[in-house]
């Protein structure tokens, strides 16, 4: 009796300990089939199984695509299609209902075709269906106990558990991929219009970007960062967009209220940018890019290292293209002209840092023929 609930303990505290795991893994993977490998491979260690694998239903054809497959024919079975007519996972699929089978060797019929097809000789299995807004949407399955004891009860309930996880997963994922891909596409067409604002015949975001990403590679920056300003770099004009194009495209300098309204571009960037999840971070180097390294910069007038390093390397960046590009009321100057104009600059207008950066950055990307 004792032993019975030391057993029951034990397999309650894997339990907990998968959906401890899982509950993890959900919350810091954003790739859908990564995350369904994770899934599936911490399965199979908890419940003691030799495979696992999960199949998604085609709403099109109504057949099932195997998704993840922990065996070494895992790439053979990806590429298999299960109908919901046939064998173990179709019954699965067709009924709603998860399955114990502890006699495989007896119904052979039931698996014959991704056996015969793979090698893998199944003895054991437990299926349970996989539930989206309602409905079946696939079929999460182990395979073979490990030590050659049947499925249980409780392999059955740590399955359900596994399914239900799975399919809130699924949808989250989902639903950020989609969020995301509709911000960008919203991101992509407001800096399609803010391009077609400038006096230098398009293609400055872009180039600035490209120009920034040059000196954050010479500094000791991590990926996330570098991600960062690659989207400050290309959104750090979008406040433009409020700029009338009388004050935009005048010949003349601006009046002081004209400049006061250039001046609110950051501002009004950051206020666009701030909501969106993924630019959160990126909105503050938008803000910022107009600030100088001596303080007299704007918005803020902020001063040295109190600048985010980003906003130092768009500001230098910014310029540089600047100074490099034709524009309606001057000349472009030479590249040569242009460094020689940040280097005077650096300590005052610019940080110093982002110069070297950007100048040793510059000439390394010319050499590797960039
Ligand atoms: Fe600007």
């Amino acid at each position: 009796m004792q032993k019975l609930r030391n057993k029951a303990t034990q397999v309650n505290s894997a339990r907990l300990d998968l959906l401890d795991k899982l509950v993890n893994k959900i919350k810091s993977e954003n790739k859908e089939d990564r995350l369904l490998e994770s899934i599936m491979r911490l399965t199979c260690s908890v419940v003691n199984a030799a495979a696992s694998s999960l199949l998604l239903l085609d709403e099109g054809n109504q057949e099932l695509l195997f998704k993840t497959a922990g065996v070494t024919e895992g790439k053979q079975l990806r590429r298999l299609h299960v109908s919901r007519q046939s064998g173990i996972i179709g019954w699965i699929a067709r009924n709603g209902k998860p399955l114990i089978v502890n006699d495989a060797e007896k119904n052979r019929q039931m698996h014959q075709f991704i056996d015969e097809a793979t090698g893998f000789r199944t003895r054991s299995a437990i299926g349970v269906p996989l539930i989206m807004n309602g409905k079946v949407a696939g079929v999460v399955e182990v395979l073979n106990k490990l030590d050659g004891t049947d499925f249980s009860r409780q392999d059955l309930q740590i399955l359900t558990g596994v399914a239900t996880t799975t399919a809130l997963a699924i949808e989250k994922v989902r639903l950020n991929t989609n969020l995301l891909k509709s911000y960008k596409s919203t991101v992509n067409a407001l800096v399609s219009l803010a391009d077609a604002k400038e006096t230098s015949g398009g293609g400055h975001s872009r180039r600035v970007s490209e120009y920034a990403l040059i000196g954050a590679a010479d500094m000791a920056l991590s990926s996330k960062q570098k991600q960062t300003i690659e989207y400050a770099a290309i959104l750090h004009d979008i406040g433009k967009l409020s700029i009338p194009d009388n004050i935009l495209n005048k010949s003349g300098n601006p009046t002081d209220e004209e400049w006061e309204v250039i001046r609110k571009h950051p501002v009004v960037g950051y206020e666009l940018l701030k909501d969106i999840p993924f630019l959160q971070e990126a909105s503050r180097l938008v803000l910022y890019h107009h600030e100088r390294y001596d303080g007299k910069g704007y918005p803020q007038g902020l001063q040295g290292e109190g600048i985010p390093i980003g906003a130092r390397l768009l500001a230098v960046a910014d310029a540089f293209d600047n100074m490099t590009t034709e524009h309606s009321y001057r000349a472009a100057l030479n590249r040569q002209h242009a460094f020689a104009e940040l280097r005077r600059c650096a300590n005052s207008q610019f940080c110093p840092v982002a110069v070297k950066a950007f100048n040793s950055g510059f000439v390394k990307s010319r050499l590797s023929g960039k």
